[in-house]
């Protein structure tokens, strides 16, 4: 092993950080015998923080409507061959009072960038549920809104907000995204929200077209400096419908190597082993966990949308009922040692 890329991941450790080039080195020195000791590390800082609990969310993907055109989506706007459906508010609470019963405590509602769902809305839906489930956890991941929209959630009673920052390279973010998209605007949200009080991920794709380990080390940089509460990342999958359809898919292995340094460098961070990673390996979100994720986030949406909510090929889990799911994932993640809990899973700073 790499003595130099040792001494790296040791003071990553101490300090929480490492200069650009450092980052490179470190994510281009990448090999088995060093993700291994990578993956030890994070092993060990995760069971300090988190024992063998694993945390489970509840995804409700509530509308395939999007305004955006992300060129690596397969829901984007000129995507004319997705099935576009919207759930109603009905439908939303019936989905979460399944997930309950299930033992699910936190519900994350997500959805493309849908204008039919206006601020009044979503607080309607927000107050909805936490009234139907006050011992609760609600987090959106409804994409880019104004600071004031993100603070009429958040009183609505929305604690957490996922909004991937996709790239922290504004080059490689124009090469992602149309030209109304900017990883200024990307970045400005995250810190509102962050200010406004959320639980707040940010995250990215391991494997994006154009990304090297200059862009990915980028992204541990401003991490770093940002600070969230959970990072949400998962290897680029092509769909078949997008101007990225012939793009390479991210690598297993760098995307496992990846979670392993999110977690030495934000120790107590919130990580999920997400369904692209699933999708990618059949084990994907074992060996997920097993490098340092410490969340998995099985879908609660009706059978009926969930093959319509297809951002990438071949997604996992679209033929499955909740419970099929839940019960599959209890058998995964006790398989390797680790036990999900029902638990609402606030990040330490936030336990109530
Ligand atoms: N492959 C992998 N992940 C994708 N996402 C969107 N499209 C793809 C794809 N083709 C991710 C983005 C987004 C999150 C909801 O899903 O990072 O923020
Ligand atoms: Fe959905 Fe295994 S988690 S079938």
């Amino acid at each position: 092993m790499n003595p130099d890329a040792v001494k790296l991941i040791e003071r990553l450790k101490d300090t929480g950080t490492l200069s650009p080039e450092e980052w490179v080195f470190l994510i281009s020195g990448e090999d088995d015998e060093l993700a291994s000791f990578a993956a030890e590390g994070a092993l060990k800082i995760r069971r300090q923080y988190f024992g063998n609990k694993v945390y489970v969310r509840g995804l409700i993907e509530f509308s395939n409507c999007c305004r955006n055109d992300c060129y690596y989506c397969g829901i984007r706007r000129s995507n004319k061959n997705a099935q576009r459906y919207r759930l109603n508010e009905e439908d939303i609470l019936s989905c979460c009072r399944e997930g309950y019963e299930l033992g699910f405590r936190t519900f994350v509602l997500q959805s493309g960038e849908d204008p039919y769902f206006t601020d009044d809305k979503i607080c309607r839906i927000v107050d909805r549920i936490k009234k139907a489930h006050p011992d609760c956890a609600l987090t959106l991941s409804i994409g880019e809104k104004s600071r004031a929209s993100y603070q009429a959630y958040f009183d609505a009673g929305a604690e957490r907000y996922l909004l991937r920052h996709e790239t922290a390279d504004p080059v490689h973010y124009s090469l992602l995204h149309p030209a109304e998209l900017s990883s200024e605007n990307r970045k400005r949200c995250l810190y509102d929200l962050k200010d406004i009080g959320y639980q707040t991920g940010a995250g990215f794709m391991v494997g994006s077209p154009y990304q090297s380990a200059e862009q990915l080390a980028e992204d541990m940089i401003f991490l770093s400096e940002l600070k969230p509460q959970m990072v949400g990342i998962g290897p680029f999958i092509p769909h078949k419908d997008t101007p990225f359809c012939d793009k390479p898919q991210g690598s297993l292995k760098q995307t496992l190597f990846m979670l392993s340094l999110i977690r030495l460098m934000l120790p107590d961070v919130l990580l999920p082993a997400t369904t692209a990673l699933g999708t990618i390996h059949p084990k994907g979100r074992e060996l997920g966990i097993l490098s340092g994720a410490n969340v998995v986030m099985p879908n609660l949406s009706p059978v009926a949308v969930r093959k319509k909510y297809e951002l990438y090929d071949n997604k996992i889990c679209t033929g499955e009922e909740s419970a099929e799911c839940r019960t599959c994932l209890d058998k995964r993640i006790e398989s390797i040692g680790y036990e999900i809990v029902t638990d609402r899973g606030d990040h330490p700073d936030f336990g109530r």
